[in-house]
């Protein structure tokens, strides 16, 4: 997508086979900067220190690691150290399954049986595969969710106004988002739409990172306080809610990040269609219930103090908003149970947020 005149993906590689390239995404949009990863442990403090998040992008930024873990491995013990790597890349963040999709799916293609240098070739080949698929995923959503966006325009005639939480955009994903896949394709085709953007707190990925993204593809946006949402809702201002999805079960319960629920809520309260855009990688066919979701429990200081920009020295800043000793509590994400989702907008089209609905679309 687009940065300033600049096409970008989120993560990459150039002509140095030994390093991957992602975007910065702690310092956006502040500043813009590209890191360069080199092992399978740069993958991994990349997706814990949240330089990469967003649950497609962590899945591709696990398979790229498998990758480097076999171009860094050491010639006698190759195997070992890639099954490691493995393990300590799917232990990288708990709640996203992609994390476990991706190094799941990698694995059960390369040979232990073969040497080193064929492993190396094929989980390069393998990983650039699996990106590659995300951005088609994405780009499907998109086709897909673009119908509902389609219908509304045709009945008002007017803006449609999608709110969206949390950063489900192409920052999250490889290219196009999940989310705001949909939202880019009836922009670029000329129905005009306006986006509601949750700031999404503690960690603000609605403000710092969906409304800049938007910001630089053109599309009109407006920021809000989480607590928002439910009052636009009820003073008609809001037409679809479409959120992402880091892990969503077989019967259709998604956890996403925390403040979901409470959307999902309102919107039902209000008759407002909510739906979930998410690529297969993000469905856990293990799961049925919703609770059995492993739910990220994240740092205090996330909660006890905000990040932001200082105007007058020009760098990014950290200031307490919290008085000392004041105790915190804070789960990354929730879980908004199917009932409360209109629909689950996939690669393979729209289907009810069941059992039955994503039987249909997967056939598992
Ligand atoms: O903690 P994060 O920023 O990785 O959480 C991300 C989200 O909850 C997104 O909404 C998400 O991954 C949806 S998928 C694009």
């Amino acid at each position: 997508m687009r940065i300033g005149e600049t096409h970008y993906r989120t993560i990459w590689m150039e002509d140095d086979p030994g390093v991957i390239k992602v975007i910065d995404q702690r310092s956006l949009p502040f500043e813009f900067r590209i890191r360069a990863l080199r092992s399978a442990s740069d993958a991994y403090h990349a997706i814990t220190h949240m330089v990469v998040r967003g649950a497609p992008l962590i899945g591709a930024c696990a398979a790229f690691g498998l990758y480097l873990a076999a171009y860094r491995s050491k010639k006698d013990n190759w195997c070992e150290e890639v099954k490691e790597a493995g393990d300590s890349l799917v232990s990288a963040r708990p709640t996203a399954v992609n994390l476990k999709y991706a190094v799941d799916l990698l694995m059960e293609k390369v040979e232990c049986a073969g040497s080193r240098e064929s492993m190396i070739k094929e989980l390069f080949h393998l990983a650039h595969r699996f990106a590659e698929d995300e951005v088609i995923r994405s780009k499907k959503i998109g086709e897909h969710g673009l119908s509902l966006i389609q219908g509304i325009y045709e009945k008002t005639q007017g803006p449609v106004n999608i709110l969206t939480h949390c950063n489900a955009g192409w920052l999250a994903c490889v290219d196009y988002g999940t989310a705001t896949a949909p939202i880019y394709l009836a922009h670029d085709q000329g129905i005009p739409v306006h986006v509601w953007v949750d700031e999404t707190r503690p960690r603000n990925q609605g403000a710092r990172l969906t409304a800049y993204e938007l910001g630089e593809h053109g599309v009109p946006h407006t920021v809000i306080v989480d607590n928002a949402g439910g009052h636009l809702m009820q003073k008609g201002k809001v037409d679809l809610v479409i959120v992402g999805s880091d892990r969503t079960t077989r019967t259709g319960n998604v956890a996403n990040k925390i403040g979901t629920y409470l959307k999902a809520l309102a919107a039902s309260d209000n008759g407002i269609p909510f739906y979930v855009a998410l690529p297969s990688s993000s469905i856990d066919f293990k799961l049925a219930q919703g609770e059995e979701i492993e739910i990220e429990n994240r740092e205090d200081v996330e909660v006890s103090h905000m990040e932001g920009w200082d105007e007058e020295t020009q760098k990014s800043a950290s200031i307490r908003i919290l008085p000392v000793g004041s105790r915190v509590v804070n789960p990354g994400f929730d879980v908004t149970p199917a009932r409360l989702v209109s629909g689950l907008i996939t690669e393979k089209g729209i289907c009810d947020a069941s059992e039955e609905g994503i039987r249909s679309m997967f056939g598992k």
